[in-house]
């Protein structure tokens, strides 16, 4: 069934069929019924429909809605689209009434209110789930205590900094990604109905009434910005992009720590998987496919973004395939925080000690402490890395006497701070790698993972 028909002399060919209509929008079924109950309560409010009329198409809709959760309804194959295929249900639910669902609106302004109230729903869930990936961390970060290790710049060992101050690094990553998504939400959480094919009608509709319903807090402002726009679609695309690359990144170093050559982390047999050849082998598939999919994610990205750029005022049918890629997105997302989470929750960490060179810049910081122009510190350092080299050493293996008889500013008691252990008790930076810093992090980072979001109104 097609809800248009009355000027043409044929019926739509297979060809067109086939080409233009896409099951992907089956999955706005259930918003679509949602955003239909409170489009016909307004409408029975605004007297367009009788009461009678009113109940019996509230009837059906809760009915088709009941099937929605269920998974009972039934699409049959000349369903046009996930609107058509409902207003179809409602006519053999109800009868002709059904025929009224439509009054004051267009596929135009419902397959965005569906998009939005999908979205918000969605945001929700995503936000959740990236906090309670960043509680993961934070709970790991507390696991480790004052292990320490190299950070790295260049993918060389450079300064020594607690493991927990490198594993939170990601917890803040995580906890702007869910601000991303709460104020994507702020703009999501807008009501285009009303809107109608793209001038709004001469109904006396009441748009607020709908949103209001809804939970929406904000109706649209301008009847064709509302049917035209797909920002909202391409912010949620990106604050899910942007999630899926910082996981990207976090699995990457989960691949990496797991090598012989880092040995940082051993994850848990029931997360990872073997090799067919290798007898020995034990693969941190999960986080190569975070990886992996975060490359897939970037391209919806630039789907949607190209999807908008040529299109003319208002709707045109391209926008139908937003919703490929911003369901793409989602799933991801989604799969990756729970497969990686997993993982997380029950890594082991065992890192060997860092190199005997990260404490390079302590030393040089304490002749600067002492007045030392810091390039002078720095090139005295560099003899000192230079000399330990060349005997097949390292500055760590350096003793005081050593050190006081080399031609630097250093004192005996130097020595200490080439100890990486004693770096991180050192350090001052707020925010920096000691341990004072992580334990002002976990206390700031529990308290906003534990408190409200905020994000409960639609
Ligand atoms: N399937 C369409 C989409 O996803 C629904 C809106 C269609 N509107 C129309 N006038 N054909 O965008």
């Amino acid at each position: 069934m097609t809800l248009w028909g009355g000027r043409f002399d044929e019926a739509p060919d297979d060809v067109l069929w086939e080409f233009t209509a896409d099951p992907i929008d089956r999955r706005l079924l259930e918003v679509d019924v949602t955003g239909s109950l409170a489009h016909v309560k307004m409408l029975g409010g605004v007297a367009l429909l009788s009461a009678d009329e009113t109940a019996r198409l509230v009837g059906g809709l809760e009915t088709i809605l009941d099937e929605a959760k269920t998974g009972s309804f039934e699409f049959v194959p000349t369903d046009e689209d996930v609107h058509t295929a409902v207003e179809r249900r409602l006519g053999e639910l109800v009868g002709e009434v059904a025929g009224k669902l439509h009054t004051g609106r267009s596929r135009n302004d419902q397959v965005c209110l569906d998009l939005r109230l999908y979205l918000s729903r969605a945001g929700r869930r995503r936000i959740e789930q990236l906090r309670s990936m960043a509680m993961v961390i934070v709970e790991r970060a507390e696991a480790v205590g004052a292990t320490v290790v190299a950070s790295y710049t260049h993918q060389q060992q450079a300064q020594a900094v607690p493991l927990a101050h490198h594993l939170l690094a990601y917890a803040w990553m995580l906890l702007r990604d869910v601000d991303r998504f709460a104020d994507a939400l702020k703009r999501i959480d807008v009501s285009p109905l009303g809107a109608g094919a793209s001038g709004g009608s001469a109904l006396p509709l009441e748009p607020g009434a709908v949103a209001d319903a809804l939970g929406l807090p904000a109706i649209f402002d301008n009847s064709m910005d509302a049917v035209a726009s797909r920002d909202f679609v391409a912010e949620y695309v990106f604050a899910a992009t942007q999630a899926m690359v910082h996981l990207s990144r976090l699995a990457e170093e989960v691949v990496l720590w797991t090598t012989s050559e880092y040995g940082w982390a051993v994850y848990a047999d029931r997360h990872t998987t073997g090799s067919s050849a290798l007898p020995q082998k034990k693969n941190p598939d999960i986080a190569e496919l975070v990886r992996g999919r975060a490359a897939t994610v970037i391209g919806g990205l630039s789907a949607v973004m190209a999807l908008q750029k040529g299109l003319p005022m208002t709707y045109n049918r391209d926008l139908q395939e937003d919703k490929r890629s911003v369901f793409h997105a989602d799933d991801t997302l989604a799969g990756a925080l729970e497969a990686l989470g997993a993982m997380l929750t029950d890594a082991e960490f065992e890192p060997p000690p860092p190199d005997g060179f990260v404490t390079a810049l302590d030393l040089a910081e304490a002749f600067v402490l002492r007045g030392v122009p810091f390039r002078e510190a720095h090139a005295a350092v560099g003899r000192l890395v230079s000399e330990a080299v060349d005997q097949g050493r390292t500055l760590a293996d350096l003793t005081a006497a050593e050190l006081e008889a080399s031609d630097t500013p250093a004192v005996a008691a130097d020595v200490e701070l080439l100890d990486p252990q004693t770096s991180i008790t050192r350090r001052v930076t707020p925010g920096g790698g000691s341990m004072d810093s992580v334990r002002e992090q976990l206390t700031e980072l529990r308290e906003r993972l534990t408190e409200d979001p905020g994000t409960d109104d639609a």
